[in-house]
C-alpha cells in the first residue's frame, strides 16, 4: 500500500514550486493543550555550559592517546569481562518497546481504543512538553553516530563488527539496548498525534549526516569520561520528563521515561567504572583527560540537530529543556559534582604535578559553573521574554523564558 493510502483527504498536500512539499501549515494540527506546568525554581539557560551552534565544529585533534597505552586497554580486558560485561541485561530479561504500547495484534476495534487511551493521556501535556521530548527522542535516534563516536576510540574499537573483545562486545549490547529508547520514544511520540512526524524524522536525517563533535580524538580516556558524564545527563532528564509526565496526567508516559532513565543510569555505571579503573591504573593519564574534557564543557550529543527550517534548533531546545527543569545548567554543575564524588577525586593520590593541577582545577570547577550562570542570568533577566516556533509541534510557538 502506497503512504497516500493513509491520508484522509483534509491531509493531503498540495504541491508547491518546490515539488511535493508537505509544508506544515497545510498539515492537520491537534488542539494544543492551554495547560502550562508551573514555572521552575531552577535556574533557567545556561550560557556557561551552551553547547555550540551547529555550524561551529571545534575539535579537529585526532589519536591524542599515546600509542603504548593501548596496551593498558589490552591488560584490561579480562577486568572489563568481569566488571563491564554484568551491567548488561541478557536480551530475554530486557524490557521491549511493545510492552508500552498499543497491541497491533488486538482486534482492530481493540487496538485503537487502546490508541484513543493514549491519546485522552497525553491530550493535556502542554507543547512545550512535546519540544522537549521530541529532543529527548532525536537525540535517542541518532544512536548510529553514538556507536561511531565509540568505535573511533583506539584499543577499544570493534574491530571487525562481530569482534569477541570485551570492550567490543560491550559497545554492540549497549547499543542494542539503547535502540529500544528512541524506538519507544518515537512510537508513543506518532501514536500521541500531538508532534509533526515529518519534521522530527527530517531532524533525525539531518542529524545523523551531521553526527557529532565531542573533541574524544580518538581517545578511550576522554571518551569513556564523555560517555560517563552523558548517560548520567540522560539519565537526569528522562527523569524529569518522567516526573513531568506524571505531574501532566500521563502515567504511561512517565513510566516509559522511568525506565529509560533507569537503563541510562545502568550505562553510567559501567562508563563511570571504566574510568574509576582508569584512575587507578593510570591516575594522572585519567585525571588530565577528566580536566580536558571538562576545559571543552561536554557538548550534547545532538548539538548538531537541524530541521531544514532553525539554525539555532538545538539552542533553542535546550532553552526548553532548562526553562522546564528537564535539564539545566544546575543539572550539569550537580552532575560534575556527582562524578568528583563517585571517582574520589579530591582524595586522589600518586599525580603528578601536572596531574595536581586538573585536579585542582575539576574539584574547583562546579562552584565556578554555578557562579557563571547566576550572571548569566542576571542579564537574562534584563532581556525581554521572547517565544520560538517548533516544526516538531507544526510550527506553534513556545516561551523561550518565563
Ligand atoms: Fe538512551
Ligand atoms: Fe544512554
Amino acid at each position: 500500500m502506497q503512504a497516500s493510502h493513509f491520508l484522509t483527504s483534509h491531509q493531503k498536500f498540495p504541491c508547491t514550486p518546490h515539488g511535493l512539499n508537505p509544508t506544515h501549515q497545510y498539515r492537520f494540527s491537534p488542539p494544543s493543550s492551554t495547560i502550562r506546568f508551573p514555572p521552575q525554581l531552577r535556574r533557567p539557560i545556561t550560557s556557561a555550559v551552551a553547547a555550540p551552534s551547529p555550524p561551529l565544529l571545534k575539535h579537529q585533534k585526532t589519536h591524542s592517546m599515546p600509542s603504548e597505552k593501548v596496551e593498558i586497554f589490552k591488560s584490561l580486558e579480562n577486568w572489563a569481562t568481569q566488571n563491564v560485561l554484568p551491567l548488561l541485561k541478557p536480551v530475554d530479561q530486557c524490557w521491549q518497546p511493545q510492552s508500552f504500547l498499543p497491541d497491533p495484534s488486538l482486534p482492530f476495534a481493540d487496538f485503537t481504543d487502546q490508541v484513543r487511551a493514549l491519546r485522552d493521556m497525553t491530550a493535556e501535556l502542554p507543547d512545550e512538553y512535546f519540544v522537549v521530548l521530541v529532543g529527548d527522542m532525536i537525540t535517542e535516534d541518532a544512536l548510529p553516530t553514538y556507536q561511531t563516536m565509540i568505535n573511533t576510540l583506539d584499543g577499544v574499537r570493534d574491530e571487525t563488527g562481530a569482534s569477541l573483545n570485551p570492550w567490543a562486545t560491550w559497545t554492540r549490547a549497549w547499543t542494542a539496548e539503547e535502540n529500544r529508547h528512541g524506538d519507544l520514544l518515537r512510537t508513543y511520540l506518532y501514536l500521541s498525534g500531538r508532534v509533526d512526524m515529518l519534521s522530527i524524522e527530517k531532524t533525525v536525517q539531518y542529524l545523523i549526516g551531521a553526527g557529532m563533535d565531542p573533541g574524544t580524538e580518538n581517545n578511550p580516556y576522554l571518551g569513556f569520561v564523555y560517555t560517563s558524564f552523558q548517560e548520567r545527563a540522560t539519565f537526569v532528564s528522562h527523569g524529569n520528563t518522567a516526573r513531568l509526565a506524571k505531574e501532566g496526567g500521563d502515567p504511561v508516559l512517565a513510566r516509559i521515561c522511568g525506565t529509560i532513565a533507569s537503563d541510562e543510569r545502568r550505562h553510567e555505571n559501567a562508563y563511570a567504572k571504566i574510568v574509576e579503573k582508569l584512575l587507578e591504573v593510570d591516575p594522572t593519564g585519567a585525571m588530565l583527560a577528566i580536566a580536558d574534557m571538562m576545559r571543552k564543557k561536554i557538548t550534547m550529543p545532538a548539538h548538531l540537530m537541524y530541521d531544514g527550517q532553525d539554525p539555532r534548533l538545538f539552542e533553542h531546545f535546550s532553552s526548553v529543556a532548562q526553562r522546564l527543569g528537564v535539564y539545566t545548567a544546575d543539572d550539569y554543575a550537580d552532575i560534575l559534582e556527582f562524578l568528583i564524588g563517585r571517582w574520589r577525586l579530591e582524595k586522589l593520590e600518586g599525580l603528578t604535578g601536572e596531574g595536581k593541577r586538573a585536579q585542582d582545577f575539576v574539584c574547583g570547577l562546579a562552584p565556578r559553573i554555578r557562579k557563571l550562570q547566576e550572571r548569566a542570568d542576571e542579564k537574562a533577566k534584563m532581556m525581554k521574554p521572547h517565544g520560538v516556533r517548533f516544526s516538531w509541534i507544526f510550527n506553534k510557538e513556545v516561551a523561550l523564558s518565563d
